[in-house]
């Protein structure tokens, strides 16, 4: 079982649309995929149903539950192949703590939408993880690519400051992307997200 965190303490960067579009494309490759949701708002979960993904979906409280005995036994039941974590904004509890248990994690930043602003804290956690857990992967995905050149450079150069590898996969602005919540994925661009971070 491969768990996949997507995390970023910034809200609107596309962490709940990265969540559903790389859990569909691994359940399309015949991956047995769960999504666990950590968001109380339970963006995730509400996606799967309302599309009939037909995905494991569980919100689950870090407050109340312990995450890493959660994933622990997830790993013991050999239930799923693809298990990925979609987090919520302004919480560095559950960020720290989804990276604490994934395999790989995914950042994803939004241009043009001063994602980076707080793209400090999250590399942060990032770090603190990383000297607990040097095997974590680590991947900053540009996300609302293409419609702004100018500000895309600038915050590809931000990223690459962080030290965290930034995929040449990226997902630009869309219209059909930025409806897609409830709706069943469309779209290439997670498909090569998924080549790439599984490479
Ligand atoms: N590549 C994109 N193109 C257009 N809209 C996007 C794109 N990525 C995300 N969005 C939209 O931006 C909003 C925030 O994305 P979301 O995944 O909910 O962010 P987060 O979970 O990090 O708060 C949503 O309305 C989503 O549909
Ligand atoms: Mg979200």
């Amino acid at each position: 079982m491969r768990v996949y965190g997507i995390t970023n303490v910034k809200g609107g960067a596309g962490k709940t649309h990265a969540t559903i579009h790389l859990a569909y494309e691994a359940a399309s490759l015949g991956k047995r995929v769960a999504v666990l949701d950590l968001d109380p708002t339970r963006q995730s979960v509400n996606w799967v149903e309302l599309a009939g993904l037909g995905i494991p979906a569980l919100h689950l409280d870090i407050k109340q539950s312990d995450l890493e005995a959660y994933v622990e036994q997830l790993r013991t039941d050999g239930d799923f192949d693809v298990v990925v974590i979609d987090t919520p904004a302004n919480d560095r509890d559950a960020t720290l703590e989804t990276l604490m248990v994934a395999d790989v994690a995914i950042i994803p930043v939004g241009v043009g939408t001063s994602d980076t602003g707080m793209l400090g804290t999250t590399e942060r956690q990032v770090k603190r993880a990383l000297q607990l857990r040097p095997q974590l992967k680590t991947f900053i995905l540009l996300n609302r690519t293409k419609f702004a050149p100018a500000r895309e450079r600038e915050t590809e150069e931000e990223c690459r400051k962080t030290g965290i590898p930034v995929l040449q996969a990226r997902v630009p602005l869309r219209g059909d992307y930025q409806a897609a919540a409830g709706k069943v994925p469309r779209g290439h661009h997670y498909g090569e997200v998924w080549r790439e971070i599984n490479a």
